[in-house]
């Protein structure tokens, strides 16, 4: 196909097979002679004429087959079918007032299709492409992922993702940072997940793990003086998943020599507000708020609060105790805490909304909900009868509920009632519509403890990392109270998830052995995990921290949608599996062999 001389715009997009993209012309492109590429989005026979929307990556341009035109093209064009790949030469003409389509930029021009080339032909889709709002399967659309994304919306999230990523990028070269690639075949990072190993055919019984994260090579870069480093990096976690965890995403890790928690924390807000900015243009307004971790947790029960809803809790336990009531008074006994929040309108919840939320909580581990609710009748209560009038009193003056609220209480064990009451809380301001939309609601969760207990074997276990700072004004209790001790650790959340978190690092190889061997590890297995680490931290080791902000998360919400799957191109199912490749698969007996690996079917 020969292209045409009469082409006068030039663009980017051009190549030796097309001259514009499907996307680009409009009315002052009429009279030129073009030709584009693309795949057949829609076909429509009109009498004679034939009429296609060819669809690429910019957009859909309509084609008109005219057997005055061109016989010969008209007759290939009715053997076209939907996804067949094509390239068309012909004429741009306007369409028209009446015929202009103003809902596609393209909508005042056609184009009269004078050659056609079938580039390539199309199987039946197991799905509609044109169609893109009808709801497909998960497991149909990763199954045929290459064609899911040309459904568009994936597309656009990709291409959103994309924009976050150069504005990250563009931001960080003006702050003097620099990209750094680290390894990805290396040894266990302690970041609390399960590792993936790859096993060694050169070095038999041997394994590298595949980094949680690069944070031992980021505080590594600060020894050998980078001062500030950032990677877009691939990070794999062997943890069980959810909607905003996937077996490996992609992280914004940095590091910065010379500074304080203050100084990450500012450039992170900064490096936000431009993402936002370019991506949505939406302003952020900073400084952002800091919350301790403890009011977080006593106050939303959470480590990451949506606070675009209020819905608070308070805790009841002091005029709980005051009552007869077993249930209370047990839990009480037991060291348990009795809290609730207030719903303002939630007096008109019905006896059955009321189950359901005590049919919720009850898959969270609480027993059951207490309420109370102020109406026009008065004050109706499933516990209020078992409060002497005093702690009655004392209860609606402490819960200040008004008429028409509902004030909801749990009670048991503190991990069990935060846990219950987070969840409930998030699924009333959802089921009430309290979460204004567009809202992004950015915050820092500052002052974690450094250490929390492992239930499973009641050892001391890092919150974050063990590479994480005490603050300096807690050290004196390390030995003797070290659940108490305070970590220079910061967490910024968005919209109710946990968007990132980092931490000032420990630059004194005798405090960094200390941390080690409070977590359990002996002499022998500091040496061994971390010996060439601890060997680095002698050599003049600059103060320094770090963040790490999660992209997936960020595309994620920036897109306003809620699973993470939907912002990555290829993700893993929920079991983390690729069903397009079938993977993970067997590997062959040779391949087994080699590794010196003996599997064990069980
Ligand atoms: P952390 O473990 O908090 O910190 O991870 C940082 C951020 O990464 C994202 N993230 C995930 N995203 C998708 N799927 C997952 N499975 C997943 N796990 C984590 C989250 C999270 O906030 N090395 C430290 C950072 C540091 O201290 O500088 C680290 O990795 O958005």
């Amino acid at each position: 196909m020969k292209t045409s001389t009469m082409v006068t715009h030039t663009s980017s997009l051009k190549t030796t097979k097309r001259t514009h993209s499907a996307g680009e012309l409009r009315a002052n492109h009429a009279g030129e002679k073009v030709t584009l590429c693309g795949w057949v989005h829609r076909r429509r026979d009109h009498g004679g004429l034939i009429f296609i929307d060819l669809r690429d990556r910019f957009g859909l341009t309509q084609l008109v087959f005219d057997p005055e035109v061109s016989k010969k093209a008209h007759t290939a064009a009715s053997d076209l079918r939907s996804e067949w790949a094509i390239q068309v030469h012909g004429l741009v003409r306007l369409r028209g007032e009446a015929l202009t389509n103003a809902k596609i930029p393209t909508g005042a021009i056609e184009l009269e299709v004078e050659e056609l080339t079938i580039l390539s032909t199309a199987k039946t889709p197991p799905f509609s492409i044109a169609d893109d709002n009808i709801d497909v399967n998960e497991d149909l659309r990763l199954t045929y992922r290459y064609l899911d994304m040309r459904r568009g919306k994936i597309l656009d999230h990709l291409r959103l993702r994309h924009k976050a990523i150069a504005a990250i990028r563009s931001y960080l070269d003006t702050q003097e940072f620099i990209e750094v690639e680290t390894p990805i075949l290396t040894k266990s990072t302690p970041e609390g997940a399960r590792d993936y190993l790859v096993p060694s055919r050169v070095n038999p019984g041997t394994f590298f793990a595949l980094p949680q994260s690069p944070q031992i090579f980021k505080q590594l870069l600060m020894i050998s003086g980078l001062d500030r480093y950032f990677q877009i990096a691939r990070c794999f976690r062997d943890e069980d998943l959810r909607a905003d965890r996937q077996p490996e995403f992609t992280q914004l890790d940095m590091e910065m020599s010379f500074i304080e928690d203050k100084d990450i924390q500012a450039i992170i807000e900064n490096l936000l507000q431009k993402v936002f900015l370019e991506c949505l243009g939406v302003s952020i307004t900073l400084p952002l708020r800091h919350m301790s971790y403890h009011e977080a947790v006593e106050t939303y029960g959470s480590d990451k609060p949506d606070i675009r809803f209020d819905l608070k809790f308070i805790n009841v336990s002091k005029v709980a105790e005051k009552s007869e009531f077993t249930t209370f008074k047990n839990e009480l006994a037991q060291g348990g805490i009795i809290k609730g929040f207030k719903v303002p309108g939630g007096a008109s919840f019905s006896r059955k909304d009321l189950d359901s939320f005590i049919e919720f909580v009850g898959k969270l581990g609480l027993k059951g909900l207490c309420w109370m609710k102020s109406t026009e009748e008065g004050i109706s209560s499933n516990f209020l009868k078992f409060f002497p009038p005093e702690a009655e009193k004392e209860l609606l003056t402490l819960t200040a509920l008004e008429k028409g609220d509902i004030f909801i209480i749990a009670a048991g064990s503190r991990d069990t009632v935060h846990k219950g009451l987070d969840h409930l809380r998030r699924h009333i301001a959802d089921k009430l519509n309290l979460i204004p939309p567009k809202q992004f609601s950015l915050h820092w969760v500052v002052d974690f403890p450094l250490f929390e207990k492992d239930p499973e074997t009641g050892r001391l276990a890092s919150m974050h990392h063990p590479f994480t700072s005490p603050k300096a004004e807690d050290m004196h209790l390390i030995d003797t109270e070290p659940l108490k001790v305070r970590a220079q650790a910061y967490d910024i959340v968005l919209n109710g998830y946990e968007l990132g978190g980092g931490s000032i690092r420990i630059h004194d190889q005798i405090l960094q052995e200390k941390v080690f061997s409070l977590l359990g590890l002996t002499p022998e297995d500091i040496q061994q995990k971390f010996g060439f680490f601890t060997t680095a931290l002698q050599y003049g080791t600059p103060p320094h921290g770090g963040i790490a902000l999660g992209i997936d998360r960020l595309a994620m919400l920036l897109a306003n949608t809620p699973s993470i799957r939907e912002v990555i191109a290829f993700p893993k199912t929920q079991k983390a599996a690729d069903i397009m490749m079938d993977c993970p698969s067997p590997a062959t007996t040779n391949q087994l062999q080699e590794l010196h690996i003996k599997v064990n079917k069980k």
